[in-house]
């Protein structure tokens, strides 16, 4: 009974670290208020001691990754922080989301995209055929210039969703079939627009909601039907789904047998991706046997198994996520350093995929 009531405990402690809500704009505040600013670029602005946080990486960006970049460098940040006498602010767990937003919008883009392919692309899938770029070719779609869906990637999501049966209707008549779109079609299509539209498109925002009516919403929506099925589980999907690729996929859905076409309001749509999306993302791809691994390899078990210098980290199983490291990283870390150097351990530094195992590992409460 102990256990189940347990095991029950860990996964709801899981799903609400896992869902915190973000706001990119709460995060540009934080960047400033917090003092990122003095030292790194964001969006343009700030100083240039250290790495611009919004500049894109090629590859995708998760709160883990954001984690273990944060970690390898936390030293020579400490440093720099020391020997210029600064105050740096605090970063409990809902900051470090909203800062994490505040980044994910710089970048915008999950996986680095081509104007070029996209301009082919555009017009390939026939999307030129109805927008103009900045006037009008047809009279009920509107040219590109004045969409408001460019800048933030969640509005793409909607977007996507109420769009493709209009266009496929518009399509039959034509006798022409609907096109399909892959996460990197539409990534390039959207590269492309963002460039050639007023700078205004290139403002970007990044908002996610969380509130217990999502899960309602989603089987109102028809969203549950389907996706019970385990082949199809959302919350089970191999690694992170980028948030082109929820886009590209709501595109998809059109064509899929059975599909119940409900109309979703833009703030129902924020709630939903903030459910499914942010629940596996932020959850991460990691096996906690490697994590283990990890864990003894990087000597974090010397600390932190009990007896240690540390607490415990398995007392707070199902909690850790790459936030809660971000956050435990900033509060603690200095300590945990000068502990190290007490006991001749060098800092330890992450590879890439390496802080999901970690992660993973923590949250299966070893020893318990
Ligand atoms: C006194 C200067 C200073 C301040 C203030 C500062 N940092 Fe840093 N930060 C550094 C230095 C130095 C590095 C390591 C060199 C680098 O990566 O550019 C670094 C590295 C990082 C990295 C890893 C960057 C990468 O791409 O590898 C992250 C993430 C980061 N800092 C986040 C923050 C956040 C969030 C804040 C505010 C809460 C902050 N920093 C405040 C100096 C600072
Ligand atoms: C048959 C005509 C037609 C075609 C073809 C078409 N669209 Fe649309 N599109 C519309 C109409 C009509 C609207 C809704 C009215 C409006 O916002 O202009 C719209 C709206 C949109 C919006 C929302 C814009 C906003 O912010 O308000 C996006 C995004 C979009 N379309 C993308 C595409 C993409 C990508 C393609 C090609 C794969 C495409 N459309 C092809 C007719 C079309
Ligand atoms: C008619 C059944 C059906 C309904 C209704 C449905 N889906 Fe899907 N959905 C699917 C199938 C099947 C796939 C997998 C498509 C593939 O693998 O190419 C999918 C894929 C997805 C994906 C991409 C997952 C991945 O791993 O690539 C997302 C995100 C998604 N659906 C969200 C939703 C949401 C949100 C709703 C409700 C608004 C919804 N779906 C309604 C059948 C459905
Ligand atoms: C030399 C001992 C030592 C080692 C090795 C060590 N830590 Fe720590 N760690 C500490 C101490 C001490 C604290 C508490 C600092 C404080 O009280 O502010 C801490 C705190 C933490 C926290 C914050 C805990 C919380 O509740 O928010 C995390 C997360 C953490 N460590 C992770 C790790 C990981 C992961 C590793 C291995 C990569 C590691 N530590 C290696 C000593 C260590």
């Amino acid at each position: 009974m102990r256990r189940i009531s347990l095991l029950f405990g860990m996964v709801a402690a899981t799903l609400s670290a896992a869902t915190l809500p973000m706001d990119s704009e709460r995060g540009d505040k934080l960047f400033q208020s917090q003092g990122c600013i003095q030292c790194h670029q964001l969006k343009g602005k700030g100083g240039i001691v250290a790495n611009d946080l919004g500049r894109v990486l090629d590859r995708a960006y998760s709160p883990a990754d954001l984690a273990s970049t944060m970690w390898n460098h936390a030293p020579q940040m400490w440093k720099a922080i020391r020997d210029r006498g600064l105050k740096v602010g605090d970063l409990d767990p809902q900051n470090s989301a909203d800062l994490f937003a505040s980044f994910y919008s710089a970048r915008y883009f999950d996986v680095p995209g081509d104007a070029g392919r996209g301009k082919f692309q555009f017009s390939e899938k026939n999307c030129e055929s109805c927008h103009g770029i900045s006037s009008p070719v047809n009279d009920k779609a509107k040219p590109v210039a004045k969409w408001t869906t460019l800048g933030d990637p969640v509005s793409v999501v909607g977007a996507m969703w109420v769009h493709s049966p209009d266009m496929k209707a518009e399509l039959q008549k034509r006798n022409k079939t609907f096109p399909t779109m892959t996460p990197q079609e539409l990534t390039d299509i959207l590269v492309y627009l963002r460039n050639a539209t007023p700078a205004k498109n290139s403002i970007s925002s990044f908002k996610i909601t969380t509130s217990a009516r999502a899960e309602q919403l989603a089987s109102q929506k028809g969203c549950v039907s389907c996706h019970k099925d385990p082949k199809v589980s959302l919350s089970k999907a191999a690694g992170p789904l980028t948030l082109t690729a929820v886009a590209a996929a709501m595109w998809n859905h059109v064509s899929m047998k059975g599909i119940q076409r409900s109309p979703i309001e833009p703030e129902e749509m924020r709630e939903l991706v903030g459910y499914y999306w942010a629940q596996q993302f932020f959850q991460g791809s990691g096996t906690a046997a490697r994590g283990k691994r990890v864990f003894a390899s990087k000597r974090c078990v010397s600390c932190h198994a009990g007896g240690g210098a540390g607490p415990v980290l398995a007392a707070k199983a199902g909690t850790w996520t790459g936030i809660t490291m971000v956050s435990g990283l900033w509060r603690h870390g200095p300590t945990m350093l000068s502990q190290m150097e007490k006991e001749h351990i060098p800092w330890p530094v992450f590879k890439a995929g390496e802080m999901d195992d970690l992660i993973a590992f923590m949250n299966s409460a070893p020893g318990k």
